[in-house]
């Protein structure tokens, strides 16, 4: 290979249908600082379409369908080495930028499932609905550790807990990639490291934190996802402590391929090595930053020219080496080959046909929705029996939103409304859906009106508010990426809303359907029947109302802590024992929501926690409690592991989550659950940084949340061998 064609493997652009898709929304105009849209005004579709055939773009992203990837491959066979393109595309859950797909609920939702499995199945589809297109390669998981909630892309992450993120990362990763048959794709860990916690919300604001915090919470889900064998990395936009990821030789070498070992390849994001000039100003040019980046561990620029030029300029004036491209070209080359890229390039028509939205996709997907959901409070009022007329109303009631961010409009008939799925469940009584209004941005009052006038006339009014993930609602999103809030109220004219239906009537159900925390203690204190639904995906409108209905009981638990307020984050549940020496004066202390809590229409009892009194610190140690269904109907709980060290040289958290099971009792049965908690579930960087387990005192807590009342505890002391 030429030192062109070695650097063209590492050349990412946007396909030509988005190109021409961008130019013609932004009426030939750049788009001003876009993750989301691009295309080259320097460059024509017929240049591109050459520089493919000349080997100088090794892979695109945001193909539209198979009939493009099929097209630009063939321009890639005419090329002197004849490899084929590498197809990447946001696959976040489900194949959902691409039209006629499944649409599964969000990685946020997904995560209150507590479920591997479940979405290790989901991944595996995905992966199958994104090759049967011609594409190869998610850029997914995001393990990202999410803390705080005022960040637009919280619905994007499996939440806040380190270990549950690594878990379900990991589920995903080996659905995706499994045995890198035809049916399966790269996984793309993502992003390295730290946007979960930007110091004011912002999507990309930096990160400013010691390497011991590095290590204890925004590390382990990007090591499980490297001893998982994830096959490729995204950087994070965002600087780390001085230095942006793009350029942090430290994360992307002496930690990632060096320390961790890991053997795939680097891809940038968005315009992220140009943004080491324009943005963080540590590259006085842009083939300065193109130098940071690829030293640092770069191998792919996503996207667009401006790369490839200086890269081969740079090596044959010898200020980089050759030996970037061979690594570079290596790994991507690699990850053509096991593909089977080079036997068939080309996507199948019919297998596409068979395999987007099949059926046992679409259950799937309803039966994640049914698990995800969370019932946070029921005065008694759900489920609904013995109603004969129930209102609808509100933002979300009725449209698509359900489905959250990175989707492309799907067609109408692929997604059930909450509205909907009420026509459809509630079918031995009357529904009437009453438009409130439908901005959040922009909310009418007097649209408010005729719900409000009406709602004393039904026996229940349900109604469905939250926020606007929507890509292509761009002006009036108030969630996902790059739409950050300072407030984590209901935007606009919702709680109003609320407030002037309940003062009508009382039988009231709230239901969010939302992509961040939402805090809004008066809901809380007023509202008799609250459900989080977050972005429950293409089916979320049924399952929603087969929850209301009673059909389904809700199973789902929190995986991020919901703050009372704004002025309440970073809140979350692991957080250290001085956090809270002080309580607020003006707040409470506590969370409106806590990790790990959800309710069921039946009621669970533990009992008979089983902790040996001593163990040693190389020892796996086992944990039982029982756990009984007490209540008449029957459900799935999620039972819960935590522990604390309660001495130890360096602080620690108040409680940690270190298992998790999910069980299915029947009413008056009774299940042992058992914990295996390794010497890694005890270990942690001591005052010199070592990690180890220090001899002393613990914790061991089980129960139905990490709210002190919902834990059974006992004391373990670990010894020295
Ligand atoms: C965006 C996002 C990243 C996504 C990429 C490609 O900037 O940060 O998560 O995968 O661009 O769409």
């Amino acid at each position: 290979m030429t030192i062109k064609e070695k650097a063209g493997q590492m050349c990412q652009y946007v396909a030509l249908e988005h190109y021409k898709h961008t130019k013609k929304l932004f009426n030939g105009k750049v788009p001003k600082n876009s993750d989301q849209y691009a295309f080259y005004p320097d460059l024509s579709i017929q240049e591109i379409k050459d520089m493919v055939v000349k080997g100088e773009i090794g892979s695109f992203l945001h193909a539209k369908d198979l009939n493009e990837v099929h097209e630009l491959q063939q321009l890639a066979m005419k090329s002197r080495l004849k490899i084929p393109l590498l197809f990447g595309i946001d696959a976040i859950h489900g194949h959902a930028v691409v039209e006629g797909t499944t649409v599964y609920p969000t990685e946020l939702s997904l995560s209150s499932t507590w479920n591997n499995n479940l979405l290790y199945e989901i991944a595996k589809e995905t992966a199958q609905e994104v090759r049967a297109t011609g594409m190869h390669w998610t850029f997914s998981p995001n393990v990202e550790v999410a803390r705080d909630p005022r960040w637009g892309r919280t619905g994007e992450t499996f939440g806040e807990d380190p270990f549950l993120v690594s878990q379900l990362g990991v589920a995903f990763t080996k659905g995706y990639q499994g045995n890198f048959g035809k049916d399966n794709i790269l996984a793309c860990a993502k992003h390295f490291v730290g946007g979960g916690e930007p110091f004011n919300g912002t999507n990309g604001a930096p990160i400013d934190v010691s390497e011991r915090q590095l290590r204890e919470i925004w590390f382990p889900p990007f090591k499980a996802q490297v001893d998982a064998g994830v096959y490729t990395f995204m950087a994070a936009h965002n600087e780390v402590s001085g230095i942006p990821a793009h350029a942090n030789k430290f994360l992307l070498t002496d930690i990632l391929r060096h320390e961790w070992n890991f053997k795939g390849f680097i891809v940038s994001d968005w315009d992220d090595i140009e943004h080491l000039h324009d943005i963080h100003h540590i590259a006085a040019t842009k083939d300065e930053a193109v130098k940071l980046a690829v030293n640092a561990g770069i191998d792919m620029h996503m996207h667009g020219p401006g790369f490839l030029v200086p890269l081969c300029r740079m090596v044959k004036t010898g200020e980089l080496s050759e030996s970037v491209l061979n690594r570079a070209a290596g790994k991507i080359l690699k990850a053509k080959f096991m593909l089977g890229l080079f036997e068939n390039p080309y996507p199948d028509k019919t297998y596409a046909r068979k395999v987007l939205r099949c059926e046992k996709h679409r259950k799937t997907a309803l039966q994640a929705a049914r698990e995800a959901i969370i019932l946070l409070k029921n005065d008694g009022l759900l489920p609904l029996k013995n109603k004969k007329k129930i209102m609808i109303t509100g933002p979300n009631a009725n449209n698509e939103r359900i489905v959250g961010d990175w989707v492309l409009k799907q067609p109408d008939e692929n997604v059930i409304t909450v509205y909907e799925g009420m026509k459809d469940v509630f079918d031995n009584c009357s529904v009437d859906y009453i438009n409130s209004g439908e901005s959040l941005r922009h909310p009418d009052n007097e649209k408010l009106k005729l719900p409000v006038a009406k709602a004393s006339e039904y026996d229940a009014v349900i109604i469905v508010v939250g926020s606007n993930s929507l890509r292509y609602q761009d002006p009036e999103k108030t969630c996902g990426e790059n739409i950050d809030r300072a407030n984590i109220n209901l935007p606009g004219n919702q709680l109003k809303l609320i407030k002037e239906i309940y003062a009508k009537n009382k039988n009231v159900v709230v239901v969010l359907v939302n992509g961040r925390p939402l805090g809004e203690p008066w809901i809380k204190e007023n509202i008799p029947a609250v459900i989080e639904a977050w972005e429950p995906g293409a089916y979320g409108g049924q399952a929603i109302a087969e929850v209301l209905k009673g059909k389904i009981n809700p199973s789902g638990k929190l995986t991020i802590s919901i703050p009372y307020c704004s002025g309440q984050i970073n809140y979350f549940y692991n957080h250290k024992p001085s956090s809270f020496f002080h309580p607020y004066r003006d707040i409470p202390s506590e969370p409106l929501w806590y990790f790990g809590y959800g309710l069921s229409y039946t009621t669970y009892r533990y009992s008979e926690l089983n902790v040996p009194e001593n163990a040693y610190i190389n020892d796996t140690v086992t944990v039982s409690v029982n756990v009984t269904n007490t209540g008449n109907v029957s459900g799935d709980e999620i039972a819960q592991l935590y522990i604390r060290d309660n001495y130890s040289s360096a602080t620690r958290p108040v409680k940690e989550l270190k298992g998790y099971k999910r069980i299915h009792l029947n009413p008056g049965e009774t299940k042992k659950v058992e914990f295996k908690l390794p010497p890694s579930a005890f270990a942690f960087y001591d005052i010199n940084m070592n990690y180890i387990v220090e001899p002393g005192e613990f914790t061991i807590m089980t129960g139905s949340s990490s709210r002190d009342e919902d834990l059974l505890k006992k004391t373990l002391i670990m010894n020295n061998r």
